[in-house]
């Protein structure tokens, strides 16, 4: 099978779909690989080593398009870039279509294969395919709630671990999944004291086995987070309702009771976000102050870290690439339940209920339409 990667075209995005290390696995398995030229420059991985791994290089996008049989990218196609999908042809990204009906209406008119990485879950209920994107920005909240705390940033003039003799600070993170889990490693192994709110006791008996002793854990309920925060010098937002937009937890009025100078990193901004006051905002203007609350909502976290990031992601999603190509993509939707609750759409219709309902469009299972 023919398996293009093209440059990934969104503003400040430097990911890529699949690394060197990938393309040598596909080769070996007997596929052709085209790059597009540059494809990896953002995240470490120059033409050389791809064509070291046996990949061949396009300078242009189209080419990649026009060749590849099934696509590989990582965040949706954007406008410039419809034109050149085939009817027939497989795509494999994150596309995230209840955010956009253009969108939508483009790839159902395209007559491609679209499989979301955002829908693709196992039996559990994971997720396997958003995991790694929520471990980096997990872990990366409470580098840049670290950063942000400083006073030349507006932050309260903290330093995280504090030193012997000086209290370090006190972290309280919303939410105690994968953001969550991963922050409060993060933070506790800086030496802050820690704190998960979740509403999940069965989530919290878990965390309070496999967590540090500087992280406690506390059932959350309207009264309890308010004294928590309080207090807080960093708070960090992680909660996630499957489906539903993220509940506003920190409201206005509880920003006043808030220690001027703390900093919230609310991670859960994606989906909305879980406190009244924030909006998102990007790598190049990351923060602002409500409050004398310094505010952070990168929407793409990830983003800022491509080399991390880029791992993390092609160690989850190449399994998956090496599988839909080892079938060209319909038998792997037959064998492997997880992918098939990845397709969004085939053949013009659309297969995922909720992005379907999202704009009162038609919905046909998947299983009816492979
Ligand atoms: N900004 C970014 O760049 C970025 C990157 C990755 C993930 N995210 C987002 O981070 C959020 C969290 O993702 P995740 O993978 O950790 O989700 P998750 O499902 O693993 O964890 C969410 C946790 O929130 C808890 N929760 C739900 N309602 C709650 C409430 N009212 N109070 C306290 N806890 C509550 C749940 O019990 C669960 O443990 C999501 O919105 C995700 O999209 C954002």
């Amino acid at each position: 099978m023919i398996v293009g990667v093209p440059k990934e075209i969104k503003t400040n995005e430097n990911r890529v779909a699949v690394v060197p290390a990938g393309a040598a696995a596909l080769v070996t398995d007997g596929h052709t690989v085209i790059i597009e030229a540059g494809a990896g420059s953002g995240s470490g991985f120059s033409d050389a080593l791809y064509q070291a791994a046996g990949a061949q290089i396009v300078e242009k996008a189209d080419g990649v398009w026009a060749a590849a049989e099934l696509v590989v990218k990582v965040k949706e196609p954007i406008e410039p870039e419809w034109q050149s999908i085939k009817s027939g042809q497989t795509i494999f990204t994150y596309y995230h279509f209840a955010a956009s009906e253009q969108l939508l209406k483009a790839h159902i008119a395209s007559g491609a294969t679209c499989i979301a990485y955002e829908t693709v879950e196992l039996p559990s209920g994971e997720l396997p395919l958003l995991t790694p994107m929520s471990e980096v920005a997990g872990r990366m909240a409470v580098q840049e709630g670290a950063k942000y705390l400083e006073k030349l940033y507006g932050g309260r003039g903290m330093l995280l671990s504090g030193v012997p003799g000086v209290p370090p600070a006190k972290v309280v993170i919303l939410g105690g999944g994968v953001v969550g889990s991963n922050a409060a490693r993060i933070a506790a192994g800086m030496g802050a004291n820690v704190f998960i709110l979740d509403l999940s006791l069965e989530r919290l008996r878990y965390l309070d086995d496999v967590m540090p002793a500087n992280v406690q854990m506390v059932f959350s309920d309207r009264h309890t987070l308010q004294k928590q925060i309080a207090t807080a010098d960093l708070v960090i937002g992680a909660v996630l309702v499957h489906g539903a937009t993220t509940p506003r937890l920190i409201r206005r009025e509880d920003l006043k009771n808030m220690r001027a100078g703390a900093v919230i990193v609310d991670v859960s901004i994606d989906q909305g976000g879980c406190v009244e006051t924030m909006r998102p905002t990007t790598h190049e203007n990351p923060t602002f102050i409500v409050d004398d609350i310094v505010h952070y909502g990168v929407a793409n976290m990830p983003g800022g870290v491509p080399v991390t990031a880029t791992l993390a992601l092609t160690n989850a999603t190449l399994p998956y690439v090496r599988k839909l190509a080892r079938t060209r993509c319909i038998e792997a939707l037959k064998e492997d339940s997880a992918l098939l609750k990845g397709l969004n759409i085939i053949s013009g219709k659309i297969t995922h209920k909720k992005v379907a309902e999202a704009f009162g469009y038609e919905f046909q299972t998947a299983e009816s339409m492979i």
